[in-house]
């Protein structure tokens, strides 16, 4: 990686992320043409598709070398090493119905390891970045600030959120059970309804922990590192040590909370539905 430039890459990544949530701006609260995916509540809008060609037209001109993974379909192969996961509508449910909670993702990494991350929020205004070992940081309305985990150690005071597949009118691996159990033991769960930012609000200090089971690279890709870099924990959901898979289920918490809620998800995973 030598030669590099992280700062560099991150400014022009963070232009890029305004630039397609300027787009979905453009087309929120307007009338989508709504196409299915995997499943009957697995949408894709117009704007999906038009962010994630504006994110990959640009980031190829400015990194020609580098590989390109997008949800809606990019896949240009490995690159020199350097690879962009990029999510250009994280909350596509959320936009469809014109609620206002959802964000552009991309994450850099080099083979295994993470580079940058950079998460676009149009509708507050807020921009969530991260370089590996520099900190992670928010600028928004109210300025910029580090980024810095709750020091919550009490599960019943925590806050947490979570999402679902969406395979979940069909699967029995539906989360249901987690959410069950969750529940009965946090102070509260939201499911707001966009991955990237339940993470990137657990760097910030808004939540305490997130699960989810199938996420994929370009939902996680930026969130792991900013959280992580904000002083969290990343695991697996059943504990084992966190890499950018495919697809995969995922546990986020501000450390502390961390054991306690694996125990929840082990538990989970035993407990019959009821
Ligand atoms: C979805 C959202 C949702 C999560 C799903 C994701 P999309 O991404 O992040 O909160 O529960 O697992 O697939 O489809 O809106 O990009
Ligand atoms: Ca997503
Ligand atoms: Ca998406």
């Amino acid at each position: 990686m030598t030669g590099f430039d992280r700062q560099q890459a991150l400014v022009t990544a963070i232009d890029i992320a305004r630039e397609a949530g300027a787009l979905l701006m453009d087309g929120f609260g307007r009338e989508k043409r709504i196409e299915r995916k995997s499943s009957a509540v697995d949408w894709v809008t117009q704007y999906d598709k038009a962010s994630e060609e504006l994110i990959v037209g640009r980031l190829r001109a400015a990194f020609p070398d580098h590989g390109l993974v997008g949800e809606e379909g990019t896949n240009t192969g490995r690159g020199d090493g350097f690879r962009w996961y990029i999510d250009p509508l994280d909350g596509t449910s959320n936009y469809a119905h014109n609620f206002p909670m959802f964000c552009v993702s991309m994450g850099l990494y080099h083979g295994d390891d993470p580079v940058l991350g950079v998460i676009f929020d149009p509708i507050h205004a807020e921009t969530f970045t991260a370089i590996t070992g520099e900190g992670a940081f928010l600028d928004g309305p109210r300025g910029r600030r580090r980024l810095q985990v709750t020091a919550e150690t009490d599960l019943a005071a925590g806050l947490l959120a979570t999402g679902f597949p969406y395979d979940v009118h069909t699967s029995p691996d539906n989360n249901l059970n987690y959410v069950n159990l969750f529940t009965r033991r946090a102070q509260g769960i939201r499911r707001a309804g966009s991955a990237a930012l339940d993470v990137a609000y657990v760097a910030a200090g808004r939540l305490d922990g997130y699960w989810e089971l199938k996420v994929y690279c370009w939902d996680m890709s930026a969130a792991i590192l900013m959280v992580q870099e904000a002083g969290g924990r990343v695991t697996f959901l059943d504990g084992r040590p966190i890499r950018l898979e495919h697809r995969f289920d995922i546990l986020v918490s501000n450390g502390a909370l961390h054991q306690p809620m694996l125990n929840i998800a082990a538990e989970a995973r035993q407990a019959p539905m009821t």
